[in-house]
């Protein structure tokens, strides 16, 4: 028997915020909980992309940063192949790696170069790296010179297509992307996908995917789950869940289950 590459039991994540009442004066604002995970239980085999699909402020943010190690969980235990986000989290850290949507990289050097050093730092120095990295770039679909140029100078679309790539390079088992492709234009987001789905197709790998965009789930999705208000609302692959509330799309059957929308945000060019 495998060991799930995502496990986690009863968590619950909550922040507190100061709000005033209303009514109350400006300075007097009180301590309030705000619920963004709700004794979550998830488990994922290894293999394939499971999309995690909400509206903003749904909690899949916080679910991404749980099993990134970047928070802790107030309640319950999550583990990334076996191991404690919490207790054992360096092990995880070398199990995962996270792409979000303000990815971090030296703006001053070259995609090339960020590349190479993300390379190293997960201590690869094989001659065979080098070949990879151009490689990689290439399938991008990356303009040569591009390749050269400053990340700062690079589109959003470019930059977040380098994340991807990067993020392959480091040969992590399960990959946490938080909405990669919000905010780029409908081309971009297309070639992000495509860029996905070849790499996908290149290797043993546990994809789990943010998005707030339907058509991405069904694309890319081999299961979906629903979060709203930090609680599963739905999981089972797209073509299950359409089936199971005669729907025609994901969003009719967040509708079904809700009663909301799942807002569409402004594109950011
Ligand atoms: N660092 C934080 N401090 C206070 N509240 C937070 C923090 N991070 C998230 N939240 C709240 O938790 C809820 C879930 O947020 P998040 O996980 O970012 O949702 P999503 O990624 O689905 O948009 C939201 O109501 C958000 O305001
Ligand atoms: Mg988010």
């Amino acid at each position: 028997m495998s060991m799930p590459a995502i496990e986690i039991q009863g968590v619950t994540k909550a922040f507190r915020h100061r709000e005033r009442q209303s009514g109350a004066p400006l300075w007097r604002r009180a301590w309030k909980e705000k619920v963004a995970l709700h004794e979550l239980d998830l488990k994922v085999e290894p293999g394939g992309v499971t999309g995690i699909l909400g509206p903003n402020g749904s909690g899949k943010s916080t679910l991404i940063r749980i099993l990134g190690t970047l928070l802790t969980p107030d309640a319950g235990t999550a583990k990334v192949f076996g191991c404690d986000v919490v207790t054992d989290a360096l092990q995880v850290r070398r199990h995962v790696n996270r792409v979000s949507v303000e990815a971090a990289f030296f703006k001053e050097l070259s995609p090339w170069e960020n590349m190479i050093y993300a390379s190293r730092l997960y201590g690869n120095t094989s001659r065979g790296t080098r070949r990879r990295v151009v490689e990689i770039l290439k399938m991008l679909g990356l303009p040569e010179d591009v390749i050269d140029q400053p990340m700062k100078e690079l589109s959003r679309g470019q930059q977040q297509k380098v994340a991807i790539a990067r993020s392959f390079l480091t040969a992590p088992s399960l990959l946490l992307m938080d909405e990669p492709t919000t905010g780029l234009d409908p081309r971009s987001k297309k070639e992000v996908q495509a860029v996905l789905e070849r790499l996908r197709a290149e290797r043993e790998i546990t994809v789990l995917l943010c998005t707030h965009d339907m058509d991405e789930a069904a694309a890319l999705c081999d299961r979906v789950l629903m979060l709203d208000g930090g609680r599963l609302l739905a999981d089972a692959s797209p073509d299950q869940l359409c089936a199971q509330h005669g729907a025609a799309t994901l969003e009719d059957v967040f509708m079904h289950l809700s009663g909301k929308t799942l807002e569409t945000e402004e594109v950011i060019l």
